[in-house]
């Protein structure tokens, strides 16, 4: 059985749960000739798939195989994915599909929103992340020398198609990362992911769990909820970021070899620490994140590179305001508000609680 949630906004469209979602496609992309799929050549078989439901209904179909990860995400991997259109004749009826996981998002959202000003793109995401975070709310970037994401578009997608079996062939490792972003909407807006995580711990770390539609669905609702509201980071969206303060500075400091969801998974846990050290959150809820965290297998804390080179590093992200850092922290379960400058001693307190390393 398939499960679909809205995202609202300018031009609405439905984040599809389930097996069997293809079908869709074609009614997705009606009207178009021409149809790019851009995929890695490590999601061939699956792609081929795809190919085959669109030219069963007669589009045409470019295939475009991309660089895995931040390697395709280049202005140069844009430029032959345009000049592939160009080649191709594509018109603003075609439309573009992306089937992977973010990197591929990222970068085939980007060349859709860029060419002609913008065609179609529906999101096929083969990655647990893909399918909560990466292919839902528009955030569309390929990165330059100065960093990740720095050139992009809020692009909302016309579909995104979440096939569940394609989980099953994902990595352990990846699919555990993944699940850090489950988690995250679960503490800032919907327990009831944290329920039923709890429920089974280790089957939570498997994309068999009975749960495992309704989890992705719930954290699916409740970004649809955020995005729906503020498609451009204006303010809510921000919420979004739990965790991610520090997970950032994490995976720019073990230069991108540490999985996004890792690093998040040890950021919320210094988030809840800096939100308990903040006298607002309550001892259950941040003994809670651990217990969860660690139960599904997560990391639950970095030994890497010392506080002094994430503080600075923290400090010349995107985000922050100057050198001023903001951290989402939580007042109580699900209640997510931005703190601004937090105390030196009360960071480097709630550091030495996920650090290997000493702190002074
Ligand atoms: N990944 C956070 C966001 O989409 O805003």
């Amino acid at each position: 059985m398939s499960v679909r949630v809205t995202v609202d906004g300018a031009s609405p469209y439905d984040v599809v749960i389930g097996d069997g979602l293809m079908r869709e496609l074609p009614q997705m992309l009606s009207g178009a000739d021409r149809v790019a799929v851009v995929h890695t050549d490590s999601l061939a078989a699956y792609a081929s798939g795809v190919f085959d439901t669109l030219r069963s209904s007669g589009f045409q179909v470019l295939p475009i195989v991309v660089p895995d990860a931040e390697a395709g995400k280049q202005l140069s991997v844009a430029g032959e994915c345009w000049e592939a259109l160009g080649a191709a004749g594509f018109t603003r009826n075609d439309a573009v599909v992306t089937v992977g996981g973010g990197a591929v998002t990222d970068l085939g959202g980007w060349v859709a929103a860029a060419w002609l000003r913008g065609v179609r793109v529906v999101h096929v995401p083969t990655t647990l992340l893909g399918m909560v975070d990466a292919a839902v709310g528009g955030k569309t970037a390929i990165n330059t020398s100065a960093g990740k994401n720095l050139v992009g578009a809020f692009y909302p997608p016309v579909g995104v198609l979440c096939e569940l079996a394609v989980l099953e062939t994902l990595p352990r490792a990846d699919y555990i990362a993944g699940l850090a972003e489950v988690v995250k909407a679960g503490f800032i807006a919907d327990p009831v992911i944290l329920d039923l995580i709890e429920s089974d711990l280790a089957a939570a770390g498997t994309p068999r769990a009975p749960f495992t539609q309704e989890i992705i669905q719930r954290a699916v609702a409740v970004k649809a909820r955020v995005v729906g509201a503020d498609l451009t980071e204006q303010g809510l969206r921000e919420i979004l970021n739990y965790g991610h303060t520090l997970g950032h500075a994490i995976e720019k400091s073990e230069n991108y070899t540490w999985r996004h969801g890792d690093a998040v998974a040890v950021g919320m846990l210094f988030a809840a620490e800096l939100g308990r050290l903040a006298g607002s959150l309550d001892d259950v809820t941040a003994d809670r994140h651990r217990r969860v965290i660690a139960g599904v297998g997560l990391p639950t804390s970095y030994d890497g590179v010392d506080w002094e080179h994430l503080r600075a590093t923290m400090a010349v992200d995107k985000k922050s305001r100057g050198s001023r850092l903001r951290f989402v922290v939580l007042d109580e379960l699900a209640v997510p508000r931005i703190m601004d400058s937090p105390p030196e001693d009360a960071l480097i307190a709630a550091f030495s609680t996920v650090s290997g390393k000493a702190t002074q």
